[in-house]
């Protein structure tokens, strides 16, 4: 797939067209790292309370760590009051690494909506207008938006809210197809991505249901988006982003991972976590993301139970190489040879 223009975000030019979403409890540095290693054009980091940030939240404060590997990052805040909102990007401003800063206007769930942040000023383009332009005002770096396409199927106002955001001196948007009452069920509308993009100019990323690399070509080609976010479709599977860089490029289709490679970068990901989060927190989370690198690996149940009741980290390692040796003979004559 060849592209007129280089793909940049304000002053950032990105290397590709494949961008890894953002996903609270996810997107920490460990996992980031590891994406971006497979090619990853940018990548998003798991969304910051501007609260929290304020009132200098030490479990705040450190999802603020970025590795310079990770570079270029979008770094995303959620809010409800402009101040605070204001106050917390002037600090990512100066005090972060992050090359965009990116408003979170899609986050669903009831916690964040009370709070008037997220999904809820779906509803309010002025709102929307309003938000931007003061976080705008307020730093340096490019200030990007996330967002749905709307609250309901009554309310749907995508093309409105992109545009405020866009005249607010937003420097990108990404978009997820799905409204806030949806919630993740059903399917994403790339149908309203294609009108939105018809009706600004600045960068705009679709977002939703990109599951395969064809995927990100096909919702390229029907909606004209100029990049893809692929979120769900990387959990456990950072190839995904590598396969999809790969096959816009060339047209070529790499074949899925062998369980060792699946399984030694399943490691390296967990190491990167006990680095980041010392051994306790890193082997709890980490028996998620097991979960999803073991996805579609036949027979991988009693390692994930087992999995699940480790609690050291000598005890995740031992399981995981043992996946390998168990599982791998198996897998093999399942994997067509590149
Ligand atoms: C576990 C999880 C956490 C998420 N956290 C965030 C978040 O912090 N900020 C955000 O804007 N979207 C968040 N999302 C939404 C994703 O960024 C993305 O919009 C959504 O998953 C649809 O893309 P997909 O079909 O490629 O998964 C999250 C999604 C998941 C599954």
């Amino acid at each position: 797939m060849t592209f007129e223009q280089p793909f940049q975000i304000g002053d950032i030019v990105l290397d590709n067209r494949v961008v890894l979403a953002p996903m609270a409890g996810v997107c920490n540095s460990a996992f980031r790292l590891t994406v971006k290693e497979f090619g990853a054009g940018l990548v998003y980091a798991e969304m910051i309370s501007d609260k929290g940030l304020i009132q200098r939240n030490q479990k705040t404060l450190d999802l603020l760590y970025i590795d310079e590997r990770e570079n270029p990052l979008s770094l995303q805040i959620f809010g409800g009051d402009k101040e605070t909102l204001v106050e917390a990007a002037k600090y990512v401003d100066k005090n972060t690494n992050a090359d965009i800063i990116d408003i979170n206007m899609g986050c669903p769930v009831n916690k964040i909506i009370k709070c008037e942040a997220g999904a809820k000023w779906l509803l309010d383009p002025n709102k929307i207008y309003e938000m931007v332009s003061a976080v705008v005002d307020a730093v340096d770096k490019p200030v990007s938006v996330k967002m749905r396409i709307g609250w309901d199927e009554e309310h749907i106002f995508a093309v409105e809210n992109a545009q405020a955001a866009e005249r607010a001196g937003a420097a990108a948007i990404a978009m997820h197809g799905r409204t806030r009452v949806q919630m993740y069920e059903g399917k994403a509308n790339w149908g309203v991505l294609k009108e939105v993009k018809k009706n600004i100019s600045i960068p705009f990323i679709g977002n939703g249901d990109v599951e395969t690399p064809q995927d990100a070509k096909r919702m390229i080609e029907e909606t004209g988006v100029d990049a893809v976010m692929i979120g769900r479709a990387a959990l456990g599977n950072p190839w995904m982003i590598y396969r999809t860089v790969q096959y816009l490029e060339t047209g070529e289709l790499k074949r899925e991972p062998s369980v060792r490679e699946k399984m030694d970068v399943c490691l390296l990901h967990f190491e990167r976590l006990m680095q980041l989060k010392g051994e306790s927190v890193a082997v709890r989370e980490m028996r998620k993301h097991a979960s999803w690198y073991l996805k579609g690996i036949r027979g991988n149940g009693i390692v994930r139970n087992a999995i699940n009741q480790a609690e050291t980290a000598s005890e995740l390692r031992a399981l995981l190489n043992n996946v390998t040796e168990q599982l791998e003979d198996r897998e093999h004559s399942q994997v067509e040879a590149i």
